[in-house]
Order: C-alpha cells, then structure tokens, then sequence
C-alpha cells in the first residue's frame, strides 16, 4: 500500500529548515508516484516545536530534553521515536535537529546494508550534529552492535587489511545525537532500547487535535476550511494528521470541480464519499481485514500471518498500519491465540455479531 509506505524526505525539504544535508546521505528517491505526495506533505509539515499539533506528553517532555541541552551548550541524549506511521516522527527528527540549530543527516535502517557503510557515516560527523536513522528496527545486526558503541562510547573501530592481518583502529567521535523512529520498538534489541536516554511514543490524536492540524493546513493551503468540514474530516481521519491533511486535499479538490470552491460541510461529506472513507475513516485495508475476521474467520482467533495472506498483503504492514486502529477503535482484539473480531466489528460491517464471538471476546 503506497499511501502507507513512511518516506523519507527530499533535500528540498531539509532547506527549508535551514539544516545542511551532505549528499552522500540523501536517501533515494522512491517511486515517482509518491513524489507530488511527499512534497504536498512537506508543505504542511510543522517547523518549531510549538507548531507541532497534540502529542503534548512527548513534546513537554522533548522540550525539557532540548532545553537543557541548549543550556549546557551540549548535544542532547539519544532520542528514540516510535508509534504508527504518519503521526509525525519525520517530523519531530526535524524539529530536534531545528530546535537545536543543528545540521541532520538522514538515512535509514534499509539503506544501511553493511556495518561499513554506517561506519562511514558516522566517521563524517561533525560534532552537535543530529544523525536520523529512520525505520531502525530494520538496521542489519553487524551495523546495530556498531551502533551501540558509537552511541555509547562516541568511537567506531575500523577494520584495516582483511583476514587473520586484520586489525581494529579505534577512531573517536564527536558527541552527535541519534533520532532513530520506528513503527515497531518492540523489535528493537534490547541493547539498543537502552542506549536512548528519552524515548517518545506517539500516539493516535484525538479529533480536537486534527482539528487543529487541519485548519492550520487549509491555512498554509491559502483556503479556509469550515469548522464542521473540519470536524468531519478530524472524525474520519484514523487519528492520524497524514491522513488528514490528505483528506483535506481531497475535499479541496471536491470542492474545486464539483463544488463552489467552498471547504465546508456539503464538499467534505460528498468528498469523502467519493473516497470510500466510511465515518470511522478506516480504508480499504482496515475493512479487508475486518471483513476477514468476521465473515471468512468467524471473527476468529486467526493468526497474524493467515489473516495477512487472506488480505493480500505482509504480515508486517497488517501488524503496523491497520492493526493499531483497529485494536484501539475497539474492533479488533488480540489474545494470545489470534486476533479476534469484538462485536463493534460485526456491527461496523453491517452484520449480527454471533453470541459466542461476543462470548470470546469477553
Ligand atoms: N503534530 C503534528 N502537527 C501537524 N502536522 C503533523 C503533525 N504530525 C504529523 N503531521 C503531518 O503529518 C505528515 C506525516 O508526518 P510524518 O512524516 O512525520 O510521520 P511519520 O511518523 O514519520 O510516518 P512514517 O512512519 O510513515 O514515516 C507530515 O507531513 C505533517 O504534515
Ligand atoms: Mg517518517
């Protein structure tokens, strides 16, 4: 599912905070497709902690991290983001290193196919720098133990000559600060939990919040959005400000050819019908899966990875993009035996929820 696939973003982008980018480091550019996604994405992307919508634990709790970095004129501990995609961890990363007026490196767990190729990277650090690794949990094992050290001991060994002539040259470095995100902590080995000194959760938002992230966005978009548009668009939008904002733009284009160019109430329902987003807003995944669930499975229990093959898709994007919702929406339950559907399933889809599944559920 592309919309769902978390990107990385454009040196384009990174200019625009004012942060420098070695080009060494630019990651890739994915499919052309996404491309006019991403840079509508960056257009909207809070710059300052205090644009930054909701999440007001972690962002109490970062600017008190950030603060007193800044105060001791020294890099801030290791900073760990996590929590489902498109809530804003790309994000945060560039805030911190903003906030700090420290130059971001970006790079990515996938993009780091051998220990070498991160010893290179962080052999090129200059101090106070901010390194983003983004998707960490899928760092390749060699690369993590490396890791450890340069986060912990601030020296990388590098390996010279090959075979049994092979010697380790302890090389040090300067003090940068890590911004790993990921969609999965629990992946993360425990070694490398621990070597983050804060540690950031993302959670869903509430509707007031995406609220406020979308009227703002209708703001930077040069239109207004009617609050009870705002409202419709906030309660469908799976608690997630990417989801959103890219709702919004559905609705402003609605807006634009069938409608009169109003953002209110009329063009945010037509639209989102059009979209097929139901009023949870879940997508075509989240009701594959419920679907599955309930009618093909009996609502269960069914394992991650048969219900993954009977949607047609990885186990993983099943665990890490719909699940989360479904589960804190109240729709889907897991037990140590499978995933099973909760009657607010059966009555989302339109159907009776049978006794017993009510039954297994409790
Ligand atoms: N707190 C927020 N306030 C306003 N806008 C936000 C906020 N969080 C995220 N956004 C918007 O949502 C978009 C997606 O956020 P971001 O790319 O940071 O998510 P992510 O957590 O890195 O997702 P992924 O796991 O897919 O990489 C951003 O372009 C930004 O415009
Ligand atoms: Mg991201």
């Amino acid at each position: 599912m592309a919309d769902h696939v978390g990107e990385l973003d454009e040196p384009d982008e990174l200019d625009a905070y004012g942060i420098e980018l070695t080009p060494a480091l630019t990651p890739a550019r994915t499919s052309g497709a996404d491309e006019l996604e991403r840079a509508a994405e960056a257009a909207l992307r809070p710059r300052r902690l205090d644009e930054f919508v909701g999440q007001r634990v972690v962002r109490d709790q970062l600017s008190l991290v950030l603060d007193a970095a800044l105060g001791r004129g020294a890099p801030p501990d290791h900073v760990l983001l996590s929590g489902p995609p498109g809530l804003g961890k790309t994000t945060l990363a560039m805030i911190i290193a903003a906030e700090l007026g420290a130059s971001l490196r970006v790079t990515s767990g996938p993009a780091i196919q051998h220990a070498g190729d991160l010893a290179a990277v962080l052999s090129s650090l200059e101090e106070g720098e901010v390194l983003f690794i983004d998707e960490i949990h899928r760092l390749a094992r060699p690369a993590e133990e490396l890791l450890y050290v340069a986060m912990e001991d601030f020296r990388v060994d590098v390996i010279v000559g090959k075979g049994a002539g092979a010697s380790a040259i302890p090389l040090s470095l300067p003090r940068f600060t890590v911004v790993g995100a990921t969609t999965r902590a629990g992946l993360l080995p425990a070694p490398l939990r621990d070597r983050f000194g804060f540690t950031g959760h993302l959670d869903f938002y509430s509707a007031a919040e995406l609220e406020r992230v979308l009227t703002r966005s209708a703001g930077l978009l040069g239109t207004e959005l009617a609050g009870d548009a705002a409202s419709e668009i906030a309660s469908r939008s799976r608690g997630t400000p990417r989801i959103a904002n890219r709702l919004l733009r559905r609705v402003r284009d609605w807006a634009q050819v069938r409608g009169d160019g109003q953002l209110d109430l009329r063009a945010a329902r037509a639209a989102l019908q059009v979209y097929e987003v139901d009023d949870l807003g879940l997508d075509r995944l989240d009701r594959a899966v419920l679907t599955a669930l309930c009618v093909r499975f009996a609502g269960g229990p069914v394992g991650l990875t048969t219900l993954a093959v009977t949607v047609g898709e990885e186990p993983e994007t099943v665990e890490t993009v719909a699940e989360p919702y479904l589960v804190r929406e109240g729709l889907v339950g897991r037990t140590p035996r499978g995933r099973v559907a909760t009657p607010a399933a059966w009555r989302h889809l339109g159907l009776t929820p049978p006794v017993d599944g009510a039954v297994l559920f409790s």
